[in-house]
Protein backbone atom coordinates (compact mmCIF):
# COMPACT_ATOMS: atom_id res chain seq x y z
CA UNK A 1 0.00 0.00 0.00
CA UNK A 2 0.94 3.62 -0.80
CA UNK A 3 -1.91 5.80 -0.22
CA UNK A 4 -2.01 9.25 -1.74
CA UNK A 5 -1.62 12.23 0.81
CA UNK A 6 -3.86 16.44 0.06
CA UNK A 7 -2.45 18.57 2.03
CA UNK A 8 -4.68 21.75 2.03
CA UNK A 9 -2.82 24.69 4.04
CA UNK A 10 -0.48 27.96 3.98
CA UNK A 11 2.56 28.75 2.30
CA UNK A 12 5.01 30.98 4.63
CA UNK A 13 8.71 32.78 3.89
CA UNK A 14 10.06 32.61 6.74
CA UNK A 15 12.44 35.21 8.11
CA UNK A 16 14.34 33.88 11.20
CA UNK A 17 16.84 35.36 13.72
CA UNK A 18 18.83 33.85 16.17
CA UNK A 19 19.61 34.92 19.48
CA UNK A 20 20.90 33.88 22.53
CA UNK A 21 17.68 34.82 24.59
CA UNK A 22 13.96 36.32 23.32
CA UNK A 23 13.27 39.79 23.72
CA UNK A 24 10.66 40.63 26.06
CA UNK A 25 8.04 43.37 25.10
CA UNK A 26 9.95 46.87 23.99
CA UNK A 27 13.33 45.08 24.81
CA UNK A 28 15.87 44.97 21.52
CA UNK A 29 18.68 41.69 21.66
CA UNK A 30 21.27 41.35 19.31
CA UNK A 31 20.77 38.16 17.12
CA UNK A 32 23.25 36.06 15.46
CA UNK A 33 22.41 34.69 12.10
CA UNK A 34 19.98 35.38 9.93
CA UNK A 35 17.74 32.83 7.84
CA UNK A 36 15.25 33.63 5.00
CA UNK A 37 13.87 29.56 4.64
CA UNK A 38 10.40 28.44 3.00
CA UNK A 39 7.75 28.00 5.71
CA UNK A 40 3.90 27.51 6.67
CA UNK A 41 2.59 25.08 8.32
CA UNK A 42 0.75 23.54 5.58
CA UNK A 43 3.47 23.45 3.56
CA UNK A 44 6.08 22.39 5.93
CA UNK A 45 3.29 19.16 6.16
CA UNK A 46 3.47 18.56 2.49
CA UNK A 47 6.69 19.26 2.18
CA UNK A 48 7.71 16.68 4.87
CA UNK A 49 5.38 14.20 3.61
CA UNK A 50 7.47 14.26 0.08
CA UNK A 51 10.67 14.18 1.81
CA UNK A 52 9.40 11.02 3.32
CA UNK A 53 8.57 9.73 0.35
CA UNK A 54 4.54 10.32 -0.13
CA UNK A 55 3.05 10.64 -2.78
CA UNK A 56 1.49 14.56 -2.19
CA UNK A 57 -0.84 17.12 -3.77
CA UNK A 58 -0.46 19.92 -1.91
CA UNK A 59 -3.83 22.37 -2.15
CA UNK A 60 -2.60 26.66 -1.22
CA UNK A 61 -2.99 30.11 -2.32
CA UNK A 62 0.35 32.09 -2.93
CA UNK A 63 1.02 35.97 -3.96
CA UNK A 64 1.59 36.66 -7.10
CA UNK A 65 5.41 37.78 -5.81
CA UNK A 66 8.83 36.43 -5.70
CA UNK A 67 7.79 34.58 -2.38
CA UNK A 68 5.24 32.98 -3.83
CA UNK A 69 6.87 31.63 -7.14
CA UNK A 70 10.38 30.40 -5.31
CA UNK A 71 7.83 28.17 -2.75
CA UNK A 72 6.08 26.99 -6.20
CA UNK A 73 9.48 25.97 -7.22
CA UNK A 74 10.34 24.24 -3.95
CA UNK A 75 7.42 22.27 -4.24
CA UNK A 76 8.11 21.34 -7.81
CA UNK A 77 11.34 20.16 -6.61
CA UNK A 78 10.45 17.79 -3.85
CA UNK A 79 7.76 16.39 -6.68
CA UNK A 80 4.74 16.96 -5.29
CA UNK A 81 1.36 17.54 -7.23
CA UNK A 82 1.52 21.50 -7.64
CA UNK A 83 -1.40 21.55 -9.88
CA UNK A 84 -3.72 23.08 -7.13
CA UNK A 85 -1.11 25.98 -6.36
CA UNK A 86 -3.04 29.47 -6.64
CA UNK A 87 -1.59 32.13 -7.61
CA UNK A 88 -3.51 35.51 -5.97
CA UNK A 89 -3.06 38.82 -7.76
CA UNK A 90 -4.59 41.12 -4.87
CA UNK A 91 -2.67 39.52 -1.83
CA UNK A 92 1.05 38.91 -1.24
CA UNK A 93 2.38 35.50 -0.11
CA UNK A 94 2.31 34.77 3.84
CA UNK A 95 5.52 35.94 5.79
CA UNK A 96 6.71 34.74 9.05
CA UNK A 97 9.12 36.60 11.41
CA UNK A 98 10.32 33.75 13.52
CA UNK A 99 12.78 34.18 16.65
CA UNK A 100 14.67 31.25 17.64
CA UNK A 101 16.85 31.49 21.12
CA UNK A 102 19.49 29.06 22.15
CA UNK A 103 17.63 26.37 23.34
CA UNK A 104 15.79 26.08 19.91
CA UNK A 105 12.60 27.76 21.62
CA UNK A 106 10.95 30.20 19.42
CA UNK A 107 8.41 33.17 18.91
CA UNK A 108 6.15 33.53 15.25
CA UNK A 109 4.26 36.39 14.24
CA UNK A 110 2.25 35.48 10.66
CA UNK A 111 1.10 37.39 8.28
CA UNK A 112 -0.40 35.18 6.19
CA UNK A 113 -1.52 37.18 3.28
CA UNK A 114 -2.84 35.25 0.67
CA UNK A 115 -3.50 32.68 2.33
CA UNK A 116 -6.52 33.62 3.90
CA UNK A 117 -7.89 33.95 0.35
CA UNK A 118 -8.08 30.14 -0.20
CA UNK A 119 -11.72 29.61 -0.36
CA UNK A 120 -14.28 27.13 -0.46
CA UNK A 121 -15.18 27.07 -4.11
CA UNK A 122 -10.74 26.52 -4.68
CA UNK A 123 -11.45 23.81 -2.73
CA UNK A 124 -14.48 22.38 -5.19
CA UNK A 125 -12.38 22.83 -8.00
CA UNK A 126 -9.68 20.65 -7.11
CA UNK A 127 -12.37 17.81 -7.05
CA UNK A 128 -9.92 15.20 -8.95
CA UNK A 129 -7.60 15.64 -6.08
CA UNK A 130 -10.35 14.02 -3.99
CA UNK A 131 -10.75 11.42 -6.10
CA UNK A 132 -7.50 10.20 -5.66
CA UNK A 133 -6.35 10.47 -1.99
CA UNK A 134 -6.45 8.28 0.97
CA UNK A 135 -5.55 11.19 3.57
CA UNK A 136 -6.40 15.05 3.56
CA UNK A 137 -3.69 16.63 6.10
CA UNK A 138 -4.90 20.33 7.25
CA UNK A 139 -4.18 22.91 9.48
CA UNK A 140 -5.59 26.26 10.94
CA UNK A 141 -3.30 28.64 8.85
CA UNK A 142 -6.19 29.04 6.43
CA UNK A 143 -9.96 30.29 7.01
CA UNK A 144 -11.96 27.76 9.15
CA UNK A 145 -15.08 27.32 6.99
CA UNK A 146 -12.21 26.37 4.26
CA UNK A 147 -11.03 23.71 6.37
CA UNK A 148 -14.58 22.58 7.73
CA UNK A 149 -15.57 22.29 3.97
CA UNK A 150 -12.61 19.92 2.73
CA UNK A 151 -13.35 18.29 6.13
CA UNK A 152 -17.02 17.21 5.20
CA UNK A 153 -15.74 16.59 1.28
CA UNK A 154 -13.53 14.61 2.49
CA UNK A 155 -15.37 12.82 5.10
CA UNK A 156 -18.13 11.91 2.04
CA UNK A 157 -15.35 10.24 -0.14
CA UNK A 158 -14.19 7.97 2.81
CA UNK A 159 -10.82 10.08 3.04
CA UNK A 160 -9.04 10.62 6.68
CA UNK A 161 -8.82 13.21 7.67
CA UNK A 162 -6.47 14.14 9.71
CA UNK A 163 -6.22 17.84 11.45
CA UNK A 164 -3.30 19.64 13.35
CA UNK A 165 -5.01 22.41 15.02
CA UNK A 166 -2.49 24.85 15.01
CA UNK A 167 -2.32 27.78 15.43
CA UNK A 168 -4.64 27.26 18.13
CA UNK A 169 -8.32 28.51 17.61
CA UNK A 170 -11.64 27.38 19.00
CA UNK A 171 -13.34 24.55 15.94
CA UNK A 172 -16.93 23.73 15.86
CA UNK A 173 -18.21 20.80 17.55
CA UNK A 174 -19.63 19.41 14.48
CA UNK A 175 -16.15 19.38 12.72
CA UNK A 176 -14.56 16.65 15.18
CA UNK A 177 -16.71 14.09 13.92
CA UNK A 178 -14.90 14.15 10.41
CA UNK A 179 -11.93 13.33 12.19
CA UNK A 180 -9.57 10.43 11.77
CA UNK A 181 -6.86 11.81 13.57
CA UNK A 182 -6.63 15.31 15.75
CA UNK A 183 -2.82 15.59 16.94
CA UNK A 184 -2.84 19.30 19.37
CA UNK A 185 0.08 19.97 21.28
CA UNK A 186 -0.32 20.93 24.80
CA UNK A 187 -1.36 24.58 24.38
CA UNK A 188 -3.83 23.58 21.32
CA UNK A 189 -5.32 21.16 23.91
CA UNK A 190 -5.50 22.88 26.39
CA UNK A 191 -7.69 25.90 24.29
CA UNK A 192 -9.93 23.18 22.76
CA UNK A 193 -10.91 21.44 25.86
CA UNK A 194 -10.35 24.04 28.92
CA UNK A 195 -7.79 21.30 30.69
CA UNK A 196 -4.46 22.97 31.14
CA UNK A 197 -1.86 20.43 29.79
CA UNK A 198 0.98 20.29 32.01
CA UNK A 199 2.07 17.12 32.51
CA UNK A 200 0.95 13.37 30.94
CA UNK A 201 -1.53 12.93 33.37
CA UNK A 202 -3.46 16.48 32.43
CA UNK A 203 -2.55 15.29 28.71
CA UNK A 204 -4.41 12.19 29.27
CA UNK A 205 -7.79 14.16 30.38
CA UNK A 206 -7.96 16.39 27.65
CA UNK A 207 -7.02 13.57 25.27
CA UNK A 208 -9.59 11.27 26.34
CA UNK A 209 -12.02 14.64 26.29
CA UNK A 210 -11.40 15.19 22.63
CA UNK A 211 -12.19 11.96 21.64
CA UNK A 212 -15.08 12.09 23.54
CA UNK A 213 -15.68 15.37 21.14
CA UNK A 214 -15.54 12.66 18.46
CA UNK A 215 -12.87 12.28 17.01
CA UNK A 216 -11.68 8.42 16.61
CA UNK A 217 -7.83 9.43 17.34
CA UNK A 218 -6.09 11.73 19.31
CA UNK A 219 -2.26 12.25 19.15
CA UNK A 220 -1.30 14.89 21.73
CA UNK A 221 2.38 16.00 20.93
CA UNK A 222 4.56 16.91 24.25
CA UNK A 223 7.99 18.42 22.71
CA UNK A 224 10.80 16.18 23.69
CA UNK A 225 8.58 13.88 25.36
CA UNK A 226 7.28 12.48 22.77
CA UNK A 227 3.13 11.73 21.66
CA UNK A 228 0.54 10.49 24.04
CA UNK A 229 -1.85 8.49 21.71
CA UNK A 230 -5.58 7.87 22.50
CA UNK A 231 -7.73 5.60 20.45
CA UNK A 232 -10.27 2.20 20.70
CA UNK A 233 -7.14 0.40 20.93
CA UNK A 234 -4.24 2.38 22.37
CA UNK A 235 -3.81 4.62 25.13
CA UNK A 236 -0.18 5.08 25.67
CA UNK A 237 2.90 7.76 25.39
CA UNK A 238 5.21 7.11 22.89
CA UNK A 239 8.59 8.69 23.54
CA UNK A 240 11.03 10.27 21.51
CA UNK A 241 14.53 10.43 21.08
CA UNK A 242 16.27 12.94 22.79
CA UNK A 243 18.13 15.30 21.27
CA UNK A 244 20.05 19.02 21.12
CA UNK A 245 17.87 21.02 20.01
CA UNK A 246 18.79 24.04 17.86
CA UNK A 247 15.41 24.98 16.48
CA UNK A 248 11.77 23.83 17.04
CA UNK A 249 10.25 25.47 14.30
CA UNK A 250 8.94 23.21 12.36
CA UNK A 251 9.08 19.81 14.70
CA UNK A 252 5.18 19.56 14.71
CA UNK A 253 5.01 19.77 10.96
CA UNK A 254 7.59 17.30 10.49
CA UNK A 255 5.48 14.97 12.74
CA UNK A 256 2.38 15.00 11.24
CA UNK A 257 3.86 15.05 7.50
CA UNK A 258 5.55 11.88 9.06
CA UNK A 259 2.47 10.32 10.53
CA UNK A 260 0.90 10.67 7.48
CA UNK A 261 3.72 9.27 5.52
CA UNK A 262 3.74 6.21 7.99
CA UNK A 263 -0.20 5.27 7.81
CA UNK A 264 -0.19 5.81 3.74
CA UNK A 265 2.24 3.07 3.89
CA UNK A 266 -0.02 1.21 5.84
CA UNK A 267 1.90 1.39 9.37
CA UNK A 268 0.23 0.14 12.33
CA UNK A 269 -0.85 3.58 14.88
CA UNK A 270 1.76 3.02 16.81
CA UNK A 271 4.73 2.30 14.23
CA UNK A 272 3.66 5.65 12.76
CA UNK A 273 3.83 7.53 15.90
CA UNK A 274 7.30 5.93 16.33
CA UNK A 275 8.53 6.90 12.58
CA UNK A 276 6.95 10.34 13.16
CA UNK A 277 8.82 11.05 16.57
CA UNK A 278 11.72 10.00 15.13
CA UNK A 279 11.45 12.76 12.02
CA UNK A 280 10.46 15.33 14.37
CA UNK A 281 13.38 14.65 16.59
CA UNK A 282 15.26 14.95 13.70
CA UNK A 283 14.41 18.35 12.71
CA UNK A 284 14.94 20.21 15.94
CA UNK A 285 18.55 19.31 15.12
CA UNK A 286 18.81 21.97 12.07
CA UNK A 287 17.68 25.67 11.53
CA UNK A 288 14.51 26.76 9.63
CA UNK A 289 11.26 24.67 8.82
CA UNK A 290 11.25 22.92 5.67
CA UNK A 291 15.25 23.06 5.90
CA UNK A 292 15.07 21.10 9.04
CA UNK A 293 12.81 18.36 7.88
CA UNK A 294 14.83 14.82 6.89
CA UNK A 295 14.99 12.95 4.16
CA UNK A 296 13.37 9.32 4.24
CA UNK A 297 17.32 7.93 4.20
CA UNK A 298 17.81 9.69 6.70
CA UNK A 299 15.58 8.00 9.33
CA UNK A 300 16.60 4.37 8.27
CA UNK A 301 13.15 3.17 7.59
O1 LIG B 1 4.96 25.60 12.27
C1 LIG B 1 5.98 26.47 11.88
C2 LIG B 1 5.47 27.46 10.89
O2 LIG B 1 4.56 28.32 11.49
C3 LIG B 1 6.54 28.36 10.31
O3 LIG B 1 7.17 27.81 9.19
C4 LIG B 1 5.80 29.66 10.04
O4 LIG B 1 5.69 29.97 8.70
C5 LIG B 1 4.45 29.51 10.72
O5 LIG B 1 3.45 29.27 9.83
Amino acid sequence: MNGKILVIGSSNTDMVVQSEKLPVPGESVVGHQFLMNPGGKGANQAVAAAKLDGKVTFIAKVGNDIFGMEAKKGFEAHGMDTSYIIEDIENPSGVALIMVDAKGENCISVALGANLALKKVEIDAAEQAFVEADFLLMQLEVPLETVIHAAETANSKGIKVVLNPAPAQAIPAALYKHLHIITPNETEASMLTGIEVTDEVSAMKAAKALKAKGAEIVIITLGSKGALVVSDDMEELVPSQKVKAVDTTAAGDTFNGALVVGLSEGMVLKEAVVFANKAAALSVTKMGAQSSIPLRNELNY
